[in-house]
């Protein structure tokens, strides 16, 4: 599903600049369930930003399926971004005057879909993991773990091919963290393909596949227990 080639990353501040990502490759197929692990400052969320379109290579490739994804114009990489992925970041991002449900609706709609059947999706998505009591919740009336849930229903209630995580569990106690990654573990049996960024070996186990990346390189590529 995504092939990255050569993928090189650096930033450049004035005159002092900062290679991170240093000529990598890499294949994450369908189904998959990979966990992306390493020391801060080891380049993980800035892999993570250019598999899922946020930013861009300075240089290499990164294949979506057949789609040569330094073809895409603007445009393009945002449609896919809403249409094609679903993400996940630590401080979930949920709007605080939107209940769950509506949370969970906002992208939808945004896709142009009618209220009725985005109202049905948020629900169905929201049920997927667990929190169909909390429709009506605003975020504050919510625990961490269960905001953190919200933002996974909205993330996948488009159906994406793909999820991204930062570190979803970062800002979560370890029984929080744990429900969440039940949460991505159910989501996963149900064939979701999901790429997440951790700092916690406990929650990387949980994966299907664990790539190490250390100083913008991948060290290991292993099985997970899953
Ligand atoms: N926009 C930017 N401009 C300049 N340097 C950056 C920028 N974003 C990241 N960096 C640098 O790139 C390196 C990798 O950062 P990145 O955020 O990918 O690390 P990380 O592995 O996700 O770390 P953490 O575990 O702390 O989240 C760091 O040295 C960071 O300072
Ligand atoms: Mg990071």
């Amino acid at each position: 599903m995504i092939r990255v080639q050569q993928l090189f990353k650096k930033y450049q501040d004035g005159a002092s600049e900062t290679i991170v990502l240093k000529h990598l490759d890499l294949e994450i197929k369908t189904g998959e369930f990979v966990a992306i692990i390493g020391p801060s400052g080891a380049g993980k969320s800035t892999l993570l930003y250019q598999l899922s379109l946020l930013d861009k290579p300075t240089s290499g490739e990164i294949w979506l399926d057949e789609v040569k994804t330094s073809e895409l114009n603007e445009v393009e990489k945002t449609a896919m971004r809403l249409n094609k992925f679903g993400y996940v970041f630590q401080d979930y991002a949920l709007l605080p005057e939107l209940t769950a449900a509506e949370n969970v609706m906002l992208p939808i709609l945004m896709q142009g879909l009618g209220h009725h059947e985005a109202r049905r999706k948020a629900e169905r998505a929201l049920g997927r993991i667990g929190l169909e009591s909390k429709i009506k919740s605003l975020p504050s009336q919510l625990s961490g773990g269960e905001q953190q849930r919200v933002s996974i229903a909205r993330a996948i209630a488009h159906n994406p091919i793909i999820l991204f995580a930062d570190e979803p569990t970062a800002n979560l106690d370890s029984a929080n963290g744990r429900v969440v990654m039940d949460a991505f573990s159910e989501i996963h049996d149900d064939k979701q393909t999901i790429v997440m960024v951790t700092h916690e070996p406990e929650y990387a186990k949980r994966a299907h596949r664990i790539v190490t990346l250390k100083d913008g390189r991948i060290t290991s590529d292993e099985r997970g227990e899953k």
